[in-house]
């Protein structure tokens, strides 16, 4: 399985801090932000990995990772997002890359304490289509909001003013080589942008998506809230060890 880093996007909720760099790189605690979600890919063993970046800094991205040796990496992969068309968008960039292999997608502001380890196993195991991994949150309505009927996710709802579970859908996704077939077929959303989530309810709509609970604590860090909180769960109680 390869792994995909989506580390493009303005992050305009963070105005001013990254009037000037990109938000992935700014610090979480002891580190840049980027360097959570390489390692939760790693500790996951997973170690052929691609870059999504873009906007005006990502030559840093360059200078701060170079070639992965620093993770214990042999290579690591870049590419660039030109403009700014949502995380599907994004993603659509890692179709040649990826060459019809399954890929283990997260987002580059995720952060978490735990090993995905089990769930890309479990996936590895799953015929075809896509797994995602739930996390049960204060403040689903900031999220993609799964529908639950039993144990079967039957919708996802972004960023719902009424959601319908307590449930995030976390920034990491399992998909099958096929993902790059749907992307093609979305529009872009209200916000303008090619919407995960409705590569998910595509998945769904095959029935074709499975889904785990996420291990530990789970936090995007893309907001000014969120950031503070990620870098205090990092300096309370470390995050992706070596285990
Ligand atoms: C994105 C997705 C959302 C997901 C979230 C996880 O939202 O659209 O479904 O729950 O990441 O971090 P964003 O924060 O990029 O708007």
């Amino acid at each position: 399985m390869k792994g995909v880093i989506l580390a493009g996007g303005l992050g305009t909720r963070l105005y001013p801090l990254t009037k000037v760099t990109n938000k992935h790189l700014l610090p979480v605690y002891d580190k840049p932000m980027i360097f959570y979600p390489i390692r939760s890919l790693i500790n996951a063993g997973i170690h052929d990995i691609l870059l999504v970046t873009g906007g005006n800094n990502a030559g840093d991205f360059l200078r701060l990772i170079g070639n992965g040796k620093d993770f214990g990496l042999a290579h690591i992969n870049y590419t660039y997002q030109q403009g700014e068309g949502g995380i599907a968008e994004a993603l659509r960039l890692a179709e040649y890359w990826s060459a019809g292999d399954r890929i283990c997608v997260i987002l580059g502001d995720n952060i978490i304490e735990k090993n995905i380890a089990k769930a890309v196993e479990s996936y590895r195991r799953q015929e075809k289509g896509a797994k995602i991994l739930l996390k049960e949150v204060p403040d689903p309505e900031r999220f993609g909001v799964p529908i639950l009927e039993g144990d079967r996710v039957v919708g996802i709802e972004e960023k719902p003013k009424k959601p319908r579970s307590r449930y995030a859908v976390t920034g990491i996704y399992l998909f099958d080589g096929r993902v790059f077939e749907i992307i093609r077929t979305l529009k872009p959303s209200e916000r303008g942008e090619l919407e995960i989530t409705d590569v998910n309810n595509a998945y769904i709509a095959r029935g074709e998506l499975t889904w785990d609970i996420l291990d530990g604590w789970w936090t995007d860090a893309g907001t000014f809230e969120s950031l503070r909180k990620a870098t205090n769960l990092v300096a309370e109680t470390g995050a992706n060890r070596l285990d």
